[in-house]
């Protein structure tokens, strides 16, 4: 039986009654739970003995036009999932229990969260590293699973941790993908069948990309072209971003070199918003 846990006094009991010795294992979600979180829960149980995950559609990550309102919220579905997965515990907080009145306190990264997605969405980063801090106050976990599908806020998490000197490894989890390559995403759900259709060719335009560069091109510039060329066979698709990255500052670069790079792309499909990535 997974225990679901909705305040922070029952969460803070549960933990302090856990056996000194058991590695705990986290893996913080906004639910809607798909075979991409399940994954996570997978990477959190082979590293640790116990697994908590937390469901939390955290507002302060939303901005004021964002779906915060639509975002689905399965609450039976998911936590059978994790039954399934023989997750130990769920912490389901409510906003009010989140955030008291007048909350004035935030963390704000200020390098890896600037670019990419930080510049469509200002304030979503510093919501993510603020409720993930509270949350690993709260969980105190040996160790937190992020996945790579947001691989800039692996980046974000990951700079939190080291400069603020957090007790929690972080470990990241590969994308896991539809058949036909699509990134498993909650907001996959919103998406019309004709944009649907055309989603594939996000994740088409970075494998062109990698097939480019290890056809030998490594001009930052003409590879992000490569991939941009596949998107536009969509009219469908309206990029927001498609970058070729330093794989741990997220700046700009102009040619990849020893350290590799990130590649990675936001596009619109209607109303909704995908994200994607592959590292080089
Ligand atoms: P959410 O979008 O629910 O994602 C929870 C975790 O699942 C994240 O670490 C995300 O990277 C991972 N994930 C999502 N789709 C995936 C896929 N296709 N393959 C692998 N992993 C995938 O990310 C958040 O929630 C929030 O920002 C959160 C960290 C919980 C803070 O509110």
């Amino acid at each position: 039986m997974t225990l679901i846990l909705r305040d922070k006094s029952s969460l803070r009991a549960w933990r302090a009654a856990l056996p000194p010795g058991r590695r705990l294992g986290f893996v913080p979600t906004m639910g809607a739970l798909h075979a991409g979180h399940m994954s996570l829960v997978e990477e959190a149980g082979r590293h640790s003995d116990t697994v908590i995950a937390s469901i939390f559609v955290n507002p302060l990550q939303f901005g004021p036009n964002e779906d915060l309102e639509r975002y689905p919220r399965p609450i039976e579905a998911d936590v059978d999932k994790l039954e399934q997965a023989g997750v130990a515990a769920l912490f389901l907080p409510s906003v009010a229990e989140m955030y008291p009145e007048g909350a004035s306190t935030f963390v704000e990264e200020s390098m890896v969260s600037l670019p990419l997605c930080g510049e469509g969405r200002p304030g979503h980063f510093r919501g993510v590293a603020t409720v993930v801090l509270k949350l690993f106050n709260l969980v105190a976990p040996h160790l937190a699973v992020f996945g790579q599908k947001d691989a800039q806020q692996c980046a974000v998490i990951e700079r939190m941790v080291r400069d603020l000197d957090l007790p929690v490894e972080i470990r990241r989890a590969p994308i896991v993908r539809e058949a036909d390559g699509l990134a498993l995403s909650s907001r996959n759900a919103y998406l019309a069948p004709a944009d649907r259709a055309a989603a594939p060719l996000i994740h088409q335009g970075l494998k062109a990309v990698e097939a480019a560069y290890r056809a030998g091109e490594h001009d930052a510039g003409r590879l992000a072209a490569v991939g941009l060329a596949v998107l536009a066979k969509s009219e469908r698709i309206v990029p927001d971003y498609f970058e070729v990255r330093d794989p741990e500052s997220l700046g700009a670069i102009t040619t990849v070199g020893g350290r590799g790079a990130l590649v990675a792309v936001a596009a619109r499909l209607g109303t909704t918003r995908l994200i994607d990535n592959l590292v080089l």
